[in-house]
């Protein structure tokens, strides 16, 4: 160089990246991991394998705790708050995260998220890591070094799921493939998500093979376990004992295990009120479904502990069917309702369960009392907040509950006599190889 300046200057690749820079492309990626989190979220009833389920609700949950803590981030470098509400130049980035919602089925769903946008997030979060500044931009290194941890896990997890559903359904394979590689050239096309700026490429519209979502109004089940709806016979018949002893261990692990349709109200009602709320109800609710996910996982690990046969535990679907077809305010009533309904019975149990010497039902029944005291808060809170937002009275979430509960009586109702006694004997065969263990 012939010319000399009169300021000191140095090629170091730290200033790549300015303040607004990093902003942009931390807030692009928390529309990705929102958008995504919100898809997985309205799919955890129609995907039947109970791992799948669990699975899908906790990484919901590592989805919306990065994205929250993009969303700190991106305050904390000042961006203006207004642009945070908008996606902008992202836009058709952001709406493909979100047409995963609308895949044909179950193994499309699970192959065009596993094998193309969370690879996408994947190298994304690598390339900003590799390419950002350690010292300025040490806080988003933290986390995002976790995301991108979590990034492979589900990268894995959902292979593997993908491939399951795929020989579980051969006939949807070529729908499924199709899917995908339709998603993959729609990310091509809106130039990735990447560390580049923004592509602004207007691309969008329905993919071929779209189909519009719908909440299911039954749930899936996973085929290993006994079906029914009605999960025990105390459900239907008022009369039939709580149980002591061995029926009440017993009965609480089924209970837990049937919390499966809480994970399902959870990922339903995330999704249905995810651009009415504030990100805040997301961030919540994503928690509380993974909450319910460890519930129904616990029950799951107690009852094959004890050596039980999964063809002979029942796993029931009424809760959830009692609140289809109606407005998906009743899904986050129905938590609500049970929430507040059975948490004082909780420390009393967990004292039984100590008094037994089960120390692991005393165990789960605990810290399922604190996830519960947490939730019953989460389910007021947003009762009150979603009718505010509807123009109505806040103080109406009461008759949110009452409504729940005679939703539930009303469903129970409608229980046929050869549901009852079905249930019953097949209580009492579970109860029976119980006592000979
Ligand atoms: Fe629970
Ligand atoms: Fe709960």
């Amino acid at each position: 160089m012939s010319q000399t300046s009169e300021f000191l200057s140095s090629p170091q690749p730290r200033a790549r990246w300015m303040r607004f820079d990093t902003a942009q492309l931390l807030k692009r990626f928390f529309f990705c991991e929102r958008s995504l989190l919100v898809s997985e979220a309205a799919w955890i009833p129609a995907v039947a394998p109970l791992d799948i389920k669990t699975g899908l609700a906790r990484f919901i949950w590592q989805s919306a705790e990065t994205a929250d803590a993009l969303r700190n981030r991106v305050f904390e470098l000042r961006f203006p708050s207004r642009l945070l509400e908008e996606q902008g130049a992202d836009h058709a980035l952001i709406e493909l995260f979100g047409a995963v919602k609308d895949s044909p089925s179950v193994p499309a769903f699970l192959l065009s998220i596993g094998r193309v946008l969370l690879p996408a997030l994947r190298d994304s979060f690598q390339a900003y890591l590799a390419a950002s500044d350690v010292i300025a931009d040490g806080p988003t290194h933290r986390f995002l070094s976790l995301a991108l941890a979590e990034k492979a896990e589900q990268i894995s997890a959902f292979e593997q799921w993908g491939e399951s559903a795929l020989a579980s359904t051969p006939e949807s394979r070529d729908s499924a493939l199709a899917w995908t590689q339709a998603i993959a050239k729609r990310l091509a096309d809106v130039g990735g998500v990447g560390i580049g700026p923004s592509s602004s490429t207007a691309v969008s519209g329905s993919l071929p093979e779209a189909r519009a979502y719908a909440i299911p109004d039954r749930p899936a089940r996973d085929p290993r376990f006994w079906p029914c709806r009605f999960y025990w016979p105390d459900v239907v018949d008022p009369a039939y004992p709580d149980g002591e002893g061995m029926q009440l261990q017993l009965r609480s692990a089924i209970s837990h295990l049937n919390e499966v349709w809480a994970i399902e109200n959870g990922g339903v009602m995330l999704s249905a009120f995810a651009d009415v709320l504030p990100w805040e109800w997301i961030h919540n609710s994503a928690r509380w479904t993974y909450d319910e996910s460890r519930h129904c996982r616990m029950g799951y690990e107690r009852l094959m502990a004890w050596g039980l046969n999964p063809a002979e535990i029942p796993l029931g679907t009424y809760i959830y069917e009692g609140a289809s077809g109606e407005d998906p305010i009743y899904r986050l009533g129905m938590l609500y309702f049970f929430e507040t309904k059975n948490i004082r019975h909780k420390p009393a149990r967990a004292q039984l369960f100590h008094a037994y010497g089960d120390a692991v039902s005393e165990h789960d029944m605990d810290f399922d009392w604190a996830d519960e005291t947490m939730h019953a808060g989460y389910g007021k809170h947003w009762l009150k907040e979603l009718l505010a937002v509807r123009g109505q009275d806040p103080a109406a979430y009461d008759q949110i509950r009452e409504r729940c509960e005679k939703l539930v009586s009303d469903f129970v109702s409608a229980a046929t006599p050869d549901e009852v006694a079905a249930i019953k004997k097949t209580a009492s065969t579970l109860i029976g190889k119980a006592r000979k263990m």
